[in-house]
């Protein structure tokens, strides 16, 4: 089933609880916490207080922790706690760094997500993670470079999508969902989803036009026109 899962991003701090327990009151099981250093990223985003805080005071919903950050292993223990999918960029990831994580990871009980800029090439991507795939949960293909909502989405991913969706398939592999995120609006997500998208990251656009209605037409757009 195609999912959302809605970033918080560009939504006003002061409303974060009331905004992520309205997604789960309308059936929203996802939500996407976007977590910046300043230094893989120039900017800085949600504070792990934050999130915390959200975990603590809202309804249960998944969470998923996008951690754009050079500084993985501190990153992962600040968060192991707070997120149910920790998902880390492959661009600060080696093998040895890697195998921590996915060590670290199932003591645990965490799952492991792999996210990809637009500028990577999703060959050599595929390469590394093809030998771990079975301790991975989640692939992100990032549609925007990362670091700020509002975005224009990267046509471009879409192939990537695609590449990773086919080699999936030829893997027999079900179970890794394919995430995609950045410029997310009623029109690229049906494009998404008809490339091989599982879950969907939707912020600014969902931010600014807040109702369960642009929800269902989010969702309902993988069924249009087929
Ligand atoms: C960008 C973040 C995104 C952002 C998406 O670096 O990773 O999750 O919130 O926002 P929109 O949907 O506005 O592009
Ligand atoms: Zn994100």
């Amino acid at each position: 089933m195609k999912k959302i899962s809605p970033s918080i991003l560009n939504v006003n701090p002061n409303h974060f609880v009331e905004y992520v327990n309205q997604l789960v009151k309308w059936g929203v099981s996802n939500v996407h916490y976007d977590v910046m250093d300043k230094i893989f990223v120039p900017n800085d985003a949600l504070q792990l207080s934050e999130i915390k805080e959200i975990k603590n005071s809202c309804l249960p919903h998944i969470m998923d922790i996008h951690l754009m950050v050079k500084d993985v292993k501190k990153y992962y223990s600040m968060y192991k706690n707070v997120g149910d999918i920790l998902t880390f960029h492959y661009e600060v990831l080696d093998n040895d760094l890697f195998n921590w994580i996915i060590r670290e990871a199932k003591k645990d009980n965490i799952k492991i997500g792999i996210a990809i800029n637009p500028e990577t090439n999703i060959l050599e991507v595929f390469n590394f993670i093809k030998e771990k795939i079975h301790d991975i949960s989640l692939v992100l293909i990032m549609s925007v470079h990362p670091g700020k909502g509002g975005q224009k989405f990267i046509d471009d991913s879409l192939q990537k999508v695609s590449f990773i969706k086919n080699e999936f398939n030829k893997m027999n592999i079900r179970n890794i969902i394919i995430q995609i995120d950045g410029g997310i609006n009623d029109l690229t997500i049906k494009k998404s989803f008809d490339a091989g998208v599982d879950l969907a990251v939707v912020g600014s656009y969902l931010v600014k036009n807040f109702s369960k209605n642009v929800i269902d037409n989010l969702l309902s757009s993988d069924l249009l026109e087929k």
